[in-house]
């Protein structure tokens, strides 16, 4: 574990614009500096970053966060390697607890891991090149596929021999234990006895992003043979295989380069493709494609062309990875093959300039695509024809850019030769239904009373506009820019003479709204008011913006990072009218900090008279009657009282 003392200090000399600034052009505007989102792909810049308060927010995607947030979504990281990454940048050397032994061993064992794949990798490589079998079987079954000596090194491609227990011997001769071995799925354990998993096998090393061997995939080279064509290692801690690309290490620059991914689905497709040239290609490796995977190659671009097989499998396999795709924001292009085809035999046939313009010519767009497959299949049939229209619908539907989604719907329309508006009216039935589906997992407190969501609005932004806590959210907001600050309110002492007292902002929420029993009820916004009001005794002050930024509860960080660049900051013109807001707001504390409290009281109030009143609806005995009645006059008194002071407060 890092100190919290050490995690602090690589905190304070992190400096958000450099951090950002080591991946994205920042230019200067106001006190703030703007550039390209590298969360989504724009033209004009909309991702702010405020050096002052350690924060970026993108106004087009919605991402926000503090340094530690912009390493771990852009560079895929934990928490514990964003603070080594950032320690690291900064010079700072991390103390680390001694206690937990547990976690030590579980990154020396991921460490051992990688060694023993290191080893492994070479040693396949070895038995392929220095050994007469390795050249006669596994060289040679690589060259008749058409693979050349320098792919073949790239991809670091190696030989498995049959031998029993020969590879398990020999890394044990050189000194591996046996129990990482085991772990690496290299070698299998059953009662005492070690078998070699992918025995007579050539071998595909698998890469991490980072370059790291983390697992194998090892393809039989008898094609009679009665087992399964490809072995892969099994899941370990080093390797998830829902979360792996092939190829993903050797493509990244490429991809970033091209600002495109090329989708394919196994091994040997991306090593074919990438040896004609087209060294921007990936694969699921077999799998259908996961939400992990589509998240990896995001990082590098929003466009993704799928080349997948033609048969019936393939197609259905396209759809599904096609919808997550769509619902990931991605663009999406489709190439299919000739019948029969994968890239790899298709690539091997053609020239890498003709694969090139045959990849651009085919590419086809995912409404184009979907609408000629399934027209196929329709073939005229009216009711066939209904469900492919509602199909298509359906993936239109789950594009979170609605721009977007209205480009393709007005496409589906032509293609189809439909109505657009009952397309349109199609979609929105879909989504309600998607929507009511939605709540299934428990509901945070705060998602109860939301609004629809509308997809392209992030989250925590529609909470803190969500009309039902709009005034709870923007007192919450204020308490944690303006908590320390002092206000003045002109009291009388005990002899009736006028006297000056000053609260800090903090205090005075806290007292009335505890006086008032009307404590926050959205679990955000209640979990920052604790913060304030369990303030211990000799805490010198309240916690501040800073403090819920870097919050360990890294939920409530961003919470609070769209809270307070919300709702003022919204705007398009937003940096303005941020400068112009701050100025204002400092100076009219007190007014600001009332009327948000007396805005916030009037919901409250109003909210208890609505259920008082819907209570007396109901049967209910005299006495309950009578006590309704009291409480809702009572009610009904504060309400008149609290919308005096309110409007004393806003003239
Ligand atoms: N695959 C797998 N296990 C299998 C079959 C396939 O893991 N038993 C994965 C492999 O990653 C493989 C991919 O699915 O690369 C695609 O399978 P397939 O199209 O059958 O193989 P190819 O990549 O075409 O391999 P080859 O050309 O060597 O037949
Ligand atoms: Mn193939």
């Amino acid at each position: 574990m890092i100190t919290r003392k050490s995690i602090d200090e690589v905190m304070l000399a992190t400096r958000i614009e450099e951090v950002v600034g080591d991946f994205v052009a920042l230019k200067r505007r106001g006190s703030n500096m703007i550039g390209l989102c590298p969360f989504h792909n724009e033209k004009t810049p909309s991702f702010n970053v405020s050096p002052a308060k350690g924060i970026f927010k993108c106004f087009g995607c919605g991402q926000a966060g503090d340094s530690l947030k912009f390493v771990m979504e852009l560079e895929k990281l934990s928490y514990p390697e964003a603070i080594r990454y950032l320690a690291r940048k900064y010079s700072v050397n991390l103390e680390e607890t001694e206690q937990n032994i547990e976690q030590k061993q579980e990154q020396m064992d991921r460490d051992s891991m990688h060694l023993v794949n290191e080893w492994a990798t070479e040693f396949f490589q070895k038995q392929m090149r220095e050994t007469e079998e390795g050249r006669t079987i596994a060289l040679s079954y690589f060259h008749e596929r058409g693979f050349k000596d320098e792919i073949i090194e790239l991809f670091a491609l190696g030989y498995h021999p049959p031998q029993a227990g020969i590879f398990y011997s020999s890394a044990v001769k050189a000194g591996y234990n046996p129990e990482f071995l085991v772990k690496t799925g290299l070698v299998i354990e059953n009662e005492g006895q070690f078998y070699d998993r992918f025995k007579a096998r050539v071998m595909f090393p698998i890469r991490s992003v980072s370059g790291k061997v983390i697992g194998f995939g090892g393809r039989i080279l008898d094609k009679d043979k009665k087992t399964a064509k490809y072995l892969n290692s099994p899941e370990s801690e080093i390797y998830h295989k829902s979360s792996v690309l092939y190829g993903l290490f050797e493509a990244r620059k490429a991809i970033s380069k091209e600002d495109c991914a090329i989708l394919v689905e196994g091994y040997t497709d991306v090593i074919s493709l990438h040896q004609s040239g087209i060294e921007n290609v990936v694969a699921s490796s077999g799998t259908s494609l996961t939400n992990d995977q589509i998240k990896l190659i995001r990082r590098y671009t929003n466009n993704i062309t799928m080349i997948y097989d033609g048969d019936a499998a393939g197609m259905k396999a396209t759809f599904r990875g096609l919808d997550m795709l769509l619902e990931q924001g991605m663009n999406v292009k489709i190439v299919t093959l000739p019948e029969g085809e994968d890239p790899d035999s298709f690539a091997k046939r053609n020239t890498s300039a003709f694969l090139k313009s045959f990849l651009n010519e085919q590419a086809a767009d995912f409404i184009k695509y979907k609408t000629s497959v399934l027209s196929a299949e329709a073939a005229g049939d009216p009711l066939k024809t209904a469900g492919m229209i509602k199909e298509v619908v359906q993936s239109v539907s789950l594009i979170p850019d609605l721009v977007l989604r209205s480009v393709y719907i007005k496409e589906t329309a032509s293609r189809l030769d439909t109505d657009e508006q009952t397309l349109i009216s199609e979609m929105n039935r879909v989504i309600r239904e998607r929507m009511q589906r939605l709540p299934e997992r428990p509901l945070q407190p705060e998602e109860v009373a939301a609004p629809e969501p509308s997809a392209e609005r992030p989250e925590k932004a529609k909470l803190i506009e969500n009309g039902a806590y709009a005034q709870e959210a923007d007192l919450v907001r204020i308490l944690v820019l303006y908590g320390n600050e002092p206000v003045a309110f002109k009291e009388q002492d005990e002899n009736g003479n006028p006297e000056e007292h000053v609260y800090r902002v903090g205090d005075i929420i806290v007292h009335e709204l505890i006086a008032d029993e009307l404590l926050p009820e959205a679990d955000f916004n209640r979990q920052i008011f604790n913060a304030f009001a369990l303030l211990p005794e000799d805490a010198e002050a309240f916690p501040d913006e800073q403090f819920f930024l870097h919050h360990s509860n890294r939920e409530l960080a961003e919470y609070v990072i769209h809270l307070t660049s919300s709702p003022y900051e919204l705007s398009k013109n937003w940096l303005d009218k941020h400068q112009i807001f701050v100025s204002t707001e400092l100076h009219t504390t007190r007014k600001m900090v009332m009327s948000s409290l007396y805005s916030y009281k009037l919901r409250r109030v109003k909210k208890l008279l609505d259920q008082m009143n819907s209570k007396l609806e109901g049967d209910l005995s005299d006495d309950e009657l009578f006590s309704a009645l009291e409480q809702i006059k009572g009610l009904q008194a504060a309400k008149i009282e609290i919308a005096r002071q309110l409007s004393y407060v806003i003239v």
